[in-house]
């Protein structure tokens, strides 16, 4: 577990960024948090570094899903807010997600269909900023983290 605070809507995009080079095929990334939390500052953070450019990435509140050509896999980008019931994931290409990696926003939309191995990333209000909470559930993420993070 890991707690940062974040003063401004750059260091979240900065923690999205430094995330990034963390990132593997098949890994998820669990954005949890209230409505403007932050959690897609940070994932746009996450995916521009990914891409190293400065791709606009819009919140995917409407489409659900938004996916990105990464340098070695492809990137999953999901909003389930509007998620009707659990099952309708799979409408959204959610089983081609493992070929690639996953930042999903309200996670628990998906129900059972959420991977047990993954990143919860808490965010929410502390001050006139944010406090992130990285929990790593599963295998490995805890190594990579403190590897990486420092
Ligand atoms: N650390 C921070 N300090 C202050 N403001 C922030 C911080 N991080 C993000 N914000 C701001 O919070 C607002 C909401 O951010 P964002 O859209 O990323 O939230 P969200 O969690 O994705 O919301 P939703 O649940 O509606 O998808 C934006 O204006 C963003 O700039
Ligand atoms: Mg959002």
């Amino acid at each position: 577990m890991r707690i940062l605070e974040l003063a401004s809507d750059l260091d979240t995009r900065a923690l999205g960024a430094r995330l990034a080079p963390l990132l593997r095929r098949g890994d998820v990334i669990a954005l949890r948090g209230d409505l403007g939390a932050g959690k897609t500052t940070l994932a746009r953070g996450l995916i521009q570094a990914l891409l190293g450019r400065d791709e606009e990435v819009p919140s995917p509140t409407y489409t659900l899903v938004q996916v990105y050509e990464g340098p070695s896999f492809p990137l999953w980008h999901f909003d389930l807010y509007r998620l009707e019931e659990a099952n309708d994931v799979h409408e959204l290409g959610w089983d081609e997600t493992q070929d690639g990696a996953a930042l999903i926003e309200w996670p628990d939309r998906a129900g059972r269909h959420l991977p047990a191995h993954r990143l919860d990333v808490f965010l929410e209000n502390s001050g006139e900023g944010r406090r992130a909470r990285l929990e790593p559930q599963g295998e490995g993420w805890q190594e990579r983290l403190d590897e990486r993070l420092g």
